[in-house]
């Protein structure tokens, strides 16, 4: 009898799953077996090196919590949530490009009014983010939700540092009659994504770093519109190159202004910076 080959048993893997009720079930989980089964094949995969992946897997569900999301960062360090993002979001010509949701967003963030401070001067440099949520045809859309999160200056988000009060740099507004949206924050600044975990680990083996260039997350949506989630990134805080999670798309980068003027308190000082940003949602 001929011994069985690499081949032989991937057929016959593929072979139990003929009878799967599921039509797109069936084409997930052939497909994901074909391509599991010749990428081990492929780079000839020792059982050290299986164990090692094991491991590695199962750390990353050890250190998963209600906070923290070691899986997230695995598929956005591996390129996979951009892909899936790239994927599925064609967006039109003359739309707001969509980019990762991260692990930071949070459901039924607090409600603000337009003009409101969100951030504290200990997380940064003041920054007005103003602009309007507009359709393709720039018609201003009034009641859009602008869903908005950042870091702090300390490269965290609330949910992940004790020392912020519960919602800070973060909030949904709702875009008036002309459809503006208006907020003070903080300047954004690059983070480092959690690295002591086996992501962590992975990067520093693969010689890579951990750092994402500096943004602030939005997610509009609008009646009859397909929502966007999406960052702006500031041209000028770095690692626009080498985001560590492929997140940046050109169309998305954003120069602050330095603008003469106090900003409202507990800022202070007589000058602040400002980034006017609109974007512009497709129809369903
Ligand atoms: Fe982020």
């Amino acid at each position: 009898m001929e011994p069985v080959s690499p081949a032989d048993l991937t057929r016959t893997v593929l072979d139990r799953h003929a009878n799967v009720p599921d039509v797109r079930l069936k084409e997930i989980i052939t497909s994901l077996i074909a391509h599991l089964h010749a990428f081990a094949t492929e780079v000839r995969l020792t059982e050290q090196e299986w164990a090692a992946g094991i491991r590695f897997l199962t750390e990353a569900g050890h250190i998963t919590d209600a906070n923290r999301q070691e899986f997230i960062l695995l598929s956005d360090t591996l390129g996979l949530s951009m892909l899936v993002d790239v994927i599925n979001h064609d967006a039109g010509e003359g739309s707001t490009e969509s980019t990762v949701l991260g692990p930071f967003w949070v459901a039924d963030a607090a409600w603000r009014e337009n003009g409101a401070v969100i951030g504290r001067p200990d997380d940064g440099e003041p920054l007005h983010v103003f602009g309007q949520v507009l359709d393709l045809g720039r018609t201003p859309i009034a009641g859009a939700v602008v869903d908005v999160w950042q870091a702090s200056g300390r490269g965290l988000y609330d949910v992940q540092d004790p020392q912020q009060p519960v919602g800070n740099l973060r909030g949904r507004f709702r875009t008036d009659a002309a459809g503006r949206y208006d907020f003070w924050t903080v300047r954004p600044l690059a983070y480092a994504i959690p690295d002591d975990g086996p992501v962590g680990k992975m990067l520093a083996a693969l010689g890579r770093h951990p750092w994402r260039a500096a943004h602030i997350h939005f997610k509009v949506s609008a009646e009859g519109c397909r929502s966007v989630t999406s960052h702006v990134f500031d041209a000028e805080g770095g690692y626009l190159d080498s985001d560590t999670v492929f997140g940046v798309k050109p169309s998305l980068v954003r120069t602050t202004s330095v603008v003469a003027g106090a900003p409202p308190a507990p800022f202070t000082g007589d000058e602040h910076r400002s980034i006017e940003y609109d974007f512009v949602l497709v129809p369903k």
